[in-house]
C-alpha cells in the first residue's frame, strides 16, 4: 500500500514545522507549502491525499485557494457560515444544513470526517453522518477545548483516567464515546 501524501499550507513556519512532524512521525508523505503559489506548484507535481490548509494566508487566502480548486481541479467544496456579511457568495447557516443541498453526498467507504467547532455543531454533524453510514472511527475531532495548561500539570483537561493534554486532543469519534465525554 502506497503512503497517503498530505500537503500542509499555511504561511505561519512554526505551524507548517510542527504538523510536517508529527505527521511523518505517523508515517504519512508530508509536503509543505508557505501561501497559495507554493501550494498550487506542489498540487501540479503531484496531487496530494489530503490538504490541511489554513485560511488566513497574506496573498490568497485558504478559501479563495478552494474556490480556484473548486473551478480547476474538480474539488467540491461546499462553504457555509451562521451570519453572512458583505460579499458572501456560499451558503449560510449551520454546518449540518449542507446535508441538505442538492448532490451532496458522503461516499462512506471513502471518506474521513474531520469535525471541530463548538459541541452544539459537533452533535448535530456527528449524528447526520452516521446516519449516512459513516463509521464512527472514520469520524475525527478534537476536546482541545478542555484543555489549559497542556503540559499535564493542572488536571483540567481530564476526562475520567485520560489527560486530554497528553492523551489527545485529537481522538476518533469511536474513542470519545468510550470516554464518556458529554460532548
Ligand atoms: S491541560 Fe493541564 S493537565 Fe491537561
Amino acid at each position: 500500500m502506497s503512503t497517503a501524501r498530505i500537503l500542509v499550507v499555511d504561511d505561519e513556519a512554526d505551524i507548517r514545522d510542527l504538523v510536517q512532524e508529527i505527521l511523518s512521525e505517523e508515517g504519512y508523505a508530508v509536503e509543505v507549502a508557505a501561501n497559495a503559489a507554493e501550494a498550487r506548484a506542489a498540487c501540479a507535481r503531484q496531487a496530494p491525499d489530503l490538504v490541511l490548509l489554513d485560511i488566513w494566508m497574506p496573498d490568497t487566502d485558504g478559501i479563495s485557494l478552494l474556490r480556484e480548486w473548486q473551478q480547476s481541479a474538480g474539488v467540491e467544496c461546499y462553504l457555509t457560515v451562521d451570519r453572512a456579511g458583505d460579499g458572501w457568495d456560499a451558503n449560510v447557516g449551520v454546518v449540518g444544513s449542507l446535508f441538505k443541498k442538492p448532490g451532496v453526498q458522503v461516499p462512506v467507504n471513502n471518506t474521513i470526517a474531520f469535525v471541530c467547532g463548538p459541541p452544539v455543531m459537533f452533535n448535530t454533524v456527528i449524528a447526520e453522518l452516521i446516519k449516512r453510514g459513516l463509521r464512527d472511527d472514520c469520524i475525527i475531532s478534537t476536546l482541545e477545548r478542555h484543555m489549559k495548561c497542556g503540559i499535564g500539570k493542572c488536571q483540567h483537561c481530564a476526562i475520567g483516567r485520560t489527560l486530554v493534554c497528553n492523551d489527545g486532543p485529537v481522538y476518533t469519534y469511536r474513542q470519545i464515546k468510550t470516554l464518556g465525554e458529554q460532548i
